[in-house]
């Protein structure tokens, strides 16, 4: 039978060892007289700690490990894979891209497509609507899509209003065609009248950084843009689908903000243990956030076989998108 569908194969994930507290950052921070507490850090974002990577190490590294991770949950070798597609806004390099740096690392000699997708946090819902579409079209049959950051190396420790709430991490998914229906509708838009409310607007000119290599970030009006659109975006994509929210066994927001994530959990009407929630432990990953949660949920053993799954980025561009899937 023709594939006409493509479906996840396997999962993996991969956390940097160095995981910083709440306290220990509010130390860090104590040293040049910021003043931050734990108790301002989980009650505005419902984070605890998050995981930094070392200096040496990059997005392709903590890429490497999640891949692998995938590719063996799949029952694959990475020669096996013929679409690598990397969502990062935290690359090795300008270029080339991390994912042909990533293929090399993992060994692939076959020739096949990689390229890196750029949409902030919501990089993994573009990244997975690319591969699913160049499945369904016969292009390639077994998709390696990964989300990987070290979003540390962008922060501004002197700015109490971001450093707090981002970390470093990998997720990685095996996508391959099917004639059993896993991705079922994929939603993505973007909005480039708000490119100021959350950027990093440095570039590299004449051999130097112009402008600030640190993020920037309007966090209420980020806040107030991504409760809007979280909600119509999963709504368009079960329309799409031809299901209703209450069908939704687990629900994967970007974990930016726990606040942020409940209002959307309630708008779709779904009670929040249905929620995946990792923040509280990675903080916000950008990019790797879902395919961290999707991993950690499938290997707790909560996300099951044949469940519904939906899948929401919202992030700098502004960029929001949706996937609705069946394991
Ligand atoms: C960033 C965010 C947590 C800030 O929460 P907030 O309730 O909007 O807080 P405000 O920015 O209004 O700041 C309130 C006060 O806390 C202070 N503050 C900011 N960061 C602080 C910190 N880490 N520790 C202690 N106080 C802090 C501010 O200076 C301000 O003090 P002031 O009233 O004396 O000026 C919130 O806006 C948010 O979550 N936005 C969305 C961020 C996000 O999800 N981004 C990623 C999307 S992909």
């Amino acid at each position: 039978m023709t594939a006409v569908f493509s479906r996840i194969t396997g999962t993996g994930h991969f956390l940097p060892p160095r995981r910083v507290t709440n306290a220990e950052l509010t130390e860090i921070l104590a040293r040049d007289g910021i003043e931050t507490s734990d108790e301002w850090i989980r009650s505005r974002s419902g984070i605890s700690a998050r995981h930094y990577a070392e200096a040496s190490v990059g997005s392709s590294d903590l890429a490497l490990i999640a891949a692998q991770r995938a590719i063996t949950a799949a029952g694959l070798e990475p020669n096996d894979i013929d679409l690598l597609i990397v969502a990062t806004s935290t690359p090795d390099m300008v270029f080339p891209s991390t994912a042909c740096i990533l293929q090399r690392k993992l060994g692939i000699t076959n020739g096949s497509a990689a390229l890196d997708v750029q949409a902030v946090c919501t990089g993994f819902v573009y990244a997975l609507s690319v591969a699913d579409n160049a499945l369904r079209s016969g292009q390639a049959r077994r998709a390696l899509v990964i989300g990987a950051e070290v979003f540390s190396r962008i922060l501004d420790f002197k700015d109490r209003g971001t450093c707090v709430l981002f970390g470093d991490g990998a997720g990685a998914l095996v996508l391959e065609a099917s004639d059993q229906a896993g991705i079922l509708s994929t939603k993505l838009h973007a909005d480039g009248r708000h490119t100021e409310i959350l950027c990093v607007p440095g570039n590299v000119n004449g051999g130097v950084v112009s402008g600030s290599a640190f993020l920037h970030m309007d966090g209420q009006a980020v806040f107030k843009l991504a409760v809007q659109v979280l909600e119509k975006v999963a709504n368009e994509a079960l329309a799409a689908a031809a299901v209703p929210a209450s069908a939704i066994d687990w629900l994967i927001p970007h974990q930016a903000n726990i606040r942020i994530m409940q209002a959307t959990c309630k708008k779709l009407g779904l009670p929040i243990e249905r929620m995946i929630v990792t923040v509280d432990q990675h903080g916000n990953t950008s990019a790797a956030s879902i395919p961290m949660a999707l991993d950690v949920g499938v290997r707790d053993g909560r996300i099951k076989p044949g469940e519904l799954v939906m899948l929401e980025g919202v992030g700098g561009g502004f960029t929001w998108g949706a996937a609705l899937l069946r394991m």
